[in-house]
């Protein structure tokens, strides 16, 4: 049990990393709707292989998870509060893991696997090529990604409205600096 009001290092670490590269790889996703030609590839290309980066560190979140039990939401939070952000918090990780399997499965349906920027060269998972699938799971995957968003957006506001607002120091429970209150 962490009885601190912190998250560990690990934890706040990949926390961190895994939201700004989210929000790169919503801007590269938009990048390859709006390109023409050869454009396409390349931003594709990235958006692909930064997903797949997203889900490593993602796995590698839930298995610190699993091992450094993170501190227990504050206790002067209403019930509806905490309910509110413990089901955005599930739900990112479904999201976290389930769209980036999603993108990988839609690209496999094309017969297409994911060169992570020619480090490592992953495979199409083994489906047999069928593009109308691939266009339905590639069009459900974004819009996926697009309500994450949506998510973000009240996750954010919500940590905004508890530290300045409240000023319940809510922000410091994911910051190696300030006092959260427990
Ligand atoms: C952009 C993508 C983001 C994703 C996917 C994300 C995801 C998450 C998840 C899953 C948790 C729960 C951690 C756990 O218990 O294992 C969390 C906690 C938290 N996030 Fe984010 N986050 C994002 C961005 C942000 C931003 C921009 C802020 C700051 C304004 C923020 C502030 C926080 C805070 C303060 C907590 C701790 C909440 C608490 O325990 O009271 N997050 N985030
Ligand atoms: C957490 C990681 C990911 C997020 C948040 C995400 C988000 C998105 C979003 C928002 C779009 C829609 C863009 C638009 O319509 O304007 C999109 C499209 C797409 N993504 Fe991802 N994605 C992720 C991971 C992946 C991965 C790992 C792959 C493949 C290996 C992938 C493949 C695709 C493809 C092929 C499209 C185009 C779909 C189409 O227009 O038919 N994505 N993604």
């Amino acid at each position: 049990m962490n009885t601190n009001a912190r998250y560990s290092k690990v934890a706040m670490l990949l926390h961190w990393v895994i939201a700004v590269a989210v929000i790169v790889n919503w801007r590269l996703a938009e990048n390859f709707e709006h390109a023409e030609g050869a454009d396409k590839f390349y931003w594709i290309g990235q958006h692909k292989a930064l997903g797949i980066a997203i889900l490593v560190l993602s796995l590698a979140r839930l298995l610190w998870r699993f091992t450094k039990k993170p501190p227990e939401l504050a206790a002067h939070l209403a019930g509806w509060e905490k309910a509110l952000a413990k089901a955005i918090h599930v739900i990112f990780y479904v999201m976290l893991i389930g769209l980036p399997i999603g993108g990988w499965l839609a690209s496999s349906f094309a017969g297409y696997g994911v060169d992570m920027w020619g480090m490592a060269n992953l495979p199409a998972l083994p489906v047999a090529k069928n593009e109308a699938m691939s266009e339905q799971i590639g069009e459900t995957h974004g819009l996926i990604g697009k309500m994450m968003l949506i998510l973000i957006v009240i996750h954010v506001l919500g940590a905004l409205k508890h530290t300045v607002l409240d000023k319940d120091g809510n922000l410091f429970r994911m910051l190696p600096f300030g006092t959260p209150k427990a």
